[in-house]
C-alpha cells in the first residue's frame, strides 16, 4: 500500500515508521523545513525509544521518505492519514484546536487522483470527519474518496511496542473500499491476531476519548484512595494488588503519583467534558478526575512542605525526573511544570536532573533553577530529594552515596519507587504516596 502521513509530530512519526516496517511504502510530509531536514539527515526531532533505529532501516530499505512536497505525496497514495496536532483551543475553554486539520484537509482535496481513504489518527471531536470530508468535498467535488477514523493508543516511551502490539485497533468507517484499505493496511497485525474493532466515523472518534478518559479516572481513583491510605495508616500498594488482580479492575493504571500529565489525558478529558456540554449533558465522572488530578499536584506541593516542617522557605530540593512519565523527553502538562514554580515561589532552593528531558523543561519551567549532570550532583547539599519520574536510573540508586551528597534525610518518592521500611532501615526520613 502507498500511505501519505500529513504530520512528522509524535504520533505521525511513530505510525509513518511503522507502517513502512509493515512494509508498506509511506512518505512523511510536513510543512516544517527544518523538521524534515533534520528527518532527511537521519536524525529524530523527539525522544523514543527504537524510533531512530526504525527509521534508519526503513529510509535505508527506501519503504520511507520525509518531503515538505504535499502533493505529489496525495497524488499516489491509497491512503492518506491526518495526523497533525489538535491543541487545546487558546480561548482555554477546553475544545480541541482543529485548524490544523481543516488545513491539511483543504490542502490534501486539490490532489487527490484516483480512489483515496483520507484517515483522521489525530484525537478529534466527534464529526470531525465529516467536517473534513466536507471541506475536500467543497475544494474538489470530483475527488474520489472516503473519510475514515482511526485513533491511536499509543503510550509515549513505549509507543512502537504499542503499534506493533496493539490490544486492538479501532476503525470507524463506511465503506467497504475503504475498510478494505485499511484491513490491507493492518494485515500484518492478522498474524498475531489482533482484533479489529469496525464501528461507524463517530463511535471510532469518541471510542479514543472515552479510552483516555476512563485510563484519567483510573489514575484520579487511586490517587485519592492513595491520600485517604495516607490518612489511614494503609498500603495504596498492596491495595492496588488487591483490587488489580481482579480482572473486573484489572491491574494497569492503578499507581498512584503526582497526578497524569502528557500530551493526551489532560487535553482530552477537557475536550470530551466540551463535547458533552455542548450536547446537554455533563460527563460528571470526568469532570471529577479532572478536579482530582489538579487537587493532586497542589497536595503534592503540600506533601513535600509538610516533610520540610512547613516551610520550603531557603530549603535545597533535588528533583530526580521533570518529564511527565519515564522514556520521553516530553514535558507537555508534567506535574513538575505545577509543583517546582510552586516552591520556587515560596524560597526553595531547586536542583534538578531528567536523563532526557533537561532541554524541554527549560522551556516550561522558571529560571532559577540548577540543573545537574546525574542523580548524585543533583542531591549534593539537598534538604530533601523529590523522585518525580520513575526512569530505571531512579531506581536503583547508590542509596548511601546519595545520604552523603545530601545535606539532609528526607526522601519523597511520588511515585513509590522504593520500599518504606528499608528507606527508614537505611536513615531516610521517607514517604511516598499513599505508603505510611
Ligand atoms: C496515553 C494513553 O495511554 C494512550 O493510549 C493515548 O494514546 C495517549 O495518552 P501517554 O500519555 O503517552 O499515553 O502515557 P501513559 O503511560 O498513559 O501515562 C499518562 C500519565 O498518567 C503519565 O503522567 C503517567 O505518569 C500517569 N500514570 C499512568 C499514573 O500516574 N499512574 C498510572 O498507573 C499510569
Amino acid at each position: 500500500m502507498k500511505i501519505t502521513m500529513i504530520g512528522t509530530g509524535y504520533v505521525g512519526l511513530v505510525t509513518g515508521t511503522c507502517f513502512a516496517e509493515f512494509g508498506h511504502h509511506v512518505t512523511c510530509v510536513d510543512k516544517d523545513e527544518e523538521k524534515i531536514k533534520t528527518l532527511l539527515e537521519g536524525q529524530i526531532p523527539i525522544y523514543e525509544p527504537g524510533l531512530d533505529t526504525l527509521v534508519l532501516k526503513n529510509t535505508r530499505e527506501k519503504r520511507l521518505t520525509f518531503t515538505t512536497a504535499l502533493a505529489d505525496a496525495v497524488a499516489v497514495a491509497d491512503a492518506v492519514f491526518m495526523a497533525v496536532g489538535t491543541p487545546s483551543s487558546r480561548r482555554g475553554d477546553g475544545y480541541a484546536d482543529l485548524t490544523y486539520i481543516f488545513e491539511a484537509a483543504r490542502e490534501i482535496a486539490p490532489h487527490l487522483q484516483g480512489y483515496t481513504v483520507i484517515v483522521d489518527k489525530s484525537t478529534v471531536p466527534v464529526g470531525t470527519a465529516r467536517q473534513v470530508a466536507r471541506i475536500i468535498r467543497e475544494v474538489n467535488p470530483a475527488a474520489d474518496f472516503d473519510v475514515a477514523s482511526n485513533p491511536e493508543f499509543l503510550r509515549e516511551g513505549a509507543a512502537i511496542a504499542d503499534f506493533m502490539h496493539p490490544d486492538r485497533v479501532v476503525i470507524g468507517l463506511e465503506s467497504l473500499q475503504a475498510e478494505n484499505i485499511l484491513r490491507e493496511i493492518y494485515k500484518p497485525l492478522y498474524l498475531q491476531e489482533t482484533p479489529i474493532v469496525k464501528t461507524d466515523i463517530e463511535t471510532a472518534e469518541l471510542t479514543k476519548y472515552a479510552a483516555n478518559a476512563f485510563l484519567a479516572i483510573k489514575i484520579s481513583f487511586i490517587n485519592e484512595i492513595a491520600l485517604l491510605c495516607d490518612s489511614l495508616g494503609a498500603d495504596v500498594v498492596s491495595l492496588a494488588k488487591g483490587i488489580g488482580m481482579d480482572g473486573r479492575i484489572g491491574k494497569k493504571f492503578l499507581h498512584p503519583g503526582p497526578g497524569y500529565g502528557g500530551s493526551c489525558f489532560p487535553k482530552d478529558t477537557l475536550a470530551m467534558m466540551r463535547i458533552a456540554q455542548e450536547h446537554g449533558q455533563n460527563l460528571r465522572i470526568v469532570e471529577a478526575a479532572v478536579e482530582v488530578n489538579a487537587a493532586q499536584k497542589a497536595k503534592m506541593v503540600k506533601k513535600i512542605r509538610d516533610m520540610l516542617d512547613g516551610s520550603e522557605a531557603g530549603k535545597t530540593i533535588a528533583f530526580l525526573g521533570l518529564t511527565f512519565k519515564p522514556e520521553t523527553d516530553d514535558m507537555r502538562d508534567a506535574p513538575a511544570i505545577t509543583i517546582i514554580p510552586a516552591l520556587l515561589e515560596k524560597g526553595a532552593r531547586i536542583k534538578a536532573h531528567d536523563p532526557q528531558g533537561m532541554e524541554e523543561a527549560r522551556k516550561y519551567l522558571p529560571q532559577g533553577i540548577e540543573y545537574a549532570q546525574d542523580a548524585y550532583e543533583t542531591c549534593k547539599d539537598a534538604d530533601a530529594v523529590v523522585l518525580m519520574t520513575e526512569w530505571n536510573q531512579y531506581r536503583a540508586l547508590d542509596l548511601d552515596r546519595l545520604m552523603e551528597e545530601m545535606q539532609g534525610r528526607i526522601f519523597i518518592d511520588l511515585r513509590n519507587v522504593y520500599e518504606p521500611q528499608k528507606m527508614k532501615e537505611k536513615g531516610f526520613i521517607y514517604a511516598g504516596v499513599g505508603r505510611s
